[in-house]
């Protein structure tokens, strides 16, 4: 046969089925992906700053020990309300020229998921501190300080970000720490992570193999049957308030001996809950915390009169139907 005797023909056959098969494969599948899959139509685009603060992100590395995806198990219903989908991802395009896509799902969980962090922690004085020492705030924290994100001044400029940190994390006692504008748009970054709604009428995708209730006593029950005031202070309060009641000097009040803790005027307790707190400027700002992670008028009293009875407030408890009556009339 003339055919296995030509070289040339052999070659340009063997090519072009090689071109036509890698083309049908792979080129047209990627494309076609690409084509198909659009971001949530909720999904805010990110603004300048959070792309900047993306990059600080990528080049320190966070990525190393912090996924960005919720996977449809039970075990990451903490992370996110829902499982994380193909079309949470479809905004991602090349970073520049030279480098392709920064995938940050991420594959090390050595810290907790950031998927929807802006929603769990939208705190941005409490990132701060965070980012320039995890353990004033965490204090078995294994996440590195990102000193280098920060500057030590004397005299702050008028756009400049004054962080809290308790004189034993600093290097000096008087040094006065201030963000840097990687810093601020780490942040930003950050407190843009927050989960898109699905369109009306898109359910979203299950998580499996939940665990169930244990029988008698519902999940995180206390004994008398109602929600677990201390667990439910771990989950929505300590992270700034401290587990010790103590706060952080200077960004987070102490909730021991505070006289809204201890007092009779519920309606203002209760306000602070659910729609956030700014009275003075020593402080930084409280999110409207019991709002935002929707909770119950049974948690908003089992938290409170958890706080009533620790670190020797020894304030009475207040009840459910009182505190109820308290949220109806905020509405
Ligand atoms: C060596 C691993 C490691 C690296 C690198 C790391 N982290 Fe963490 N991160 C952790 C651990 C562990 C925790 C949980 C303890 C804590 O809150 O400090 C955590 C907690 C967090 C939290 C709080 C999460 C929550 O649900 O409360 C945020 C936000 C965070 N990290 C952001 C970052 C950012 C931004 C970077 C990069 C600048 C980074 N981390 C780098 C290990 C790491
Ligand atoms: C992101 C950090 C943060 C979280 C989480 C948080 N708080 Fe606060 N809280 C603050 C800050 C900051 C203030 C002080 C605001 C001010 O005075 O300007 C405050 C003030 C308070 C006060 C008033 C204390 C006083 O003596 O004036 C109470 C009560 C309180 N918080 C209860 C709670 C409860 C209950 C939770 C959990 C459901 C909670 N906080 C979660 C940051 C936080």
């Amino acid at each position: 046969m003339e055919f296995y005797n030509n070289h040339k023909k052999l070659f340009t056959t063997a090519l072009l089925f090689f071109v036509a098969l890698t083309v049908w494969i792979a080129v047209w599948p990627a494309f076609s992906v690409q084509r198909g899959m659009k971001p949530l139509p909720n999904a805010p685009k990110m603004t300048a700053e959070e792309e900047a603060g993306r990059a600080v992100y990528i080049r320190e590395g966070c990525v190393y020990c912090h996924t960005q995806q919720v996977r449809n198990l039970d075990m990451d219903d903490v992370f996110g309300a829902r499982p994380s989908i193909a079309a949470d991802y479809a905004g991602n395009g090349r970073v520049d020229f030279w480098r392709n896509t920064a995938d940050l799902m991420g594959t090390e969980r050595t810290g907790p998921d950031l998927t929807d962090i802006g929603k769990r922690q939208p705190s941005p004085e409490w990132h701060l501190t965070h980012l320039y020492n995890p353990r004033a705030l965490v204090k078995e924290s294994i996440m590195p300080a990102f000193h280098g994100l920060f500057v030590v001044k004397a005299e702050p400029g008028p756009n400049d970000v004054e962080v809290t940190v308790p004189a034993e994390f600093k290097k000096n006692k008087d040094d006065r720490i201030f963000a840097t504008q990687d810093a601020k748009n780490l942040v930003a970054y950050l407190l843009s992570r927050k989960q898109a709604e699905l369109p009306t009428g898109r359910e979203p995708m299950e998580f499996l193999y939940k665990k169930k209730a244990p029988a008698g006593n519902a999940a995180g029950g206390n004994a008398a049957g109602g929600p677990d005031g201390a667990a439910l202070f771990t989950t929505h309060c300590a992270a700034c308030h401290q587990a010790n009641g103590e706060g952080l000097p200077g960004a987070f009040p102490p909730l021991k001996g505070s006289p809204v803790v201890t007092g009779e005027n519920l309606e203002l307790y209760v306000g602070i809950i659910m729609k956030g707190y700014d009275a003075r400027p020593g402080y930084a700002v409280m999110p409207p915390v019991g709002k935002d992670a929707n909770l119950s008028p049974a948690e908003i009293a089992a938290i409170m009169n958890h706080e009533r009875e620790s670190w020797g407030n020894g304030a009475a408890p207040v009840k459910e139907e009182d505190v109820k009556k308290i949220i109806d009339n905020l509405k």
